[in-house]
């Protein structure tokens, strides 16, 4: 993931990034920060013009994930990801607190629990709709994620890490069965 294009250029991405770091250098808790962070994107959330036509079209090999903006000192990293439809991540779980919104269509979102480290209970579901602003912190955040629409997906993510040192913000995926809950 490379860092792509400016700050500056962006519409919006300056005065949310601005936002972000008076959240962040609140330095609370993850789950403190995350809660701040959502209230930050929530009121500053930026159009889908953020992307160029070119980056708004995704593509046909898989969802897209553009590194839009890495803070100074490594607080926290803004990704943009546009999903064609029916495109899918894998089962994963996260390095740090996360705040998603959604600029375009609906990213739909189903969420695990792993309680014996041998599979999978999938134990809830949302259909994150336009607009709608949302955050968590691990643990508890094993999820997938895909656009179930016809309309392309474009959600913004905010990360409290610098995703260009890791390369992503997953922290592990999960390759196991998933079995219905036991009674
Ligand atoms: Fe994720």
């Amino acid at each position: 993931m490379s860092l792509n294009g400016s700050v500056m250029t962006r519409p919006g991405l300056a005065h949310l990034v601005e936002g972000l770091r008076a959240a962040v250098d609140r330095h609370a808790d993850w789950e403190r920060t995350a809660a701040l962070v959502t209230d930050v994107l929530r009121d500053r959330l930026p159009g889908p013009d953020l992307l160029t036509a070119e980056e708004q079209a995704g593509d046909p090999g898989g969802y897209q994930s553009h590194l839009l903006h890495v803070e100074q000192d490594g607080g926290f990293s803004v990704v943009a990801v546009v999903w064609r439809t029916g495109q899918v991540t894998t089962i994963h779980d996260h390095v740090s607190w996360c705040v998603v919104g959604v600029l375009r269509g609906v990213e739909h979102e189903e969420l695990f629990a792993c309680p014996t480290g041998d599979h999978l209970v999938r134990v809830g579901e949302s259909a994150n709709a336009e607009g709608s602003v949302s955050g968590f912190a691990p643990p508890g955040d094993i999820h997938r994620v895909h656009n179930p629409a016809e309309q392309t997906t474009i959600s913004l993510h905010v990360y409290g890490t610098d995703v260009s040192r890791i390369g992503s913000s997953v922290r592990r995926e999960y390759h196991l069965p998933i079995r219905p809950v036991e009674d």
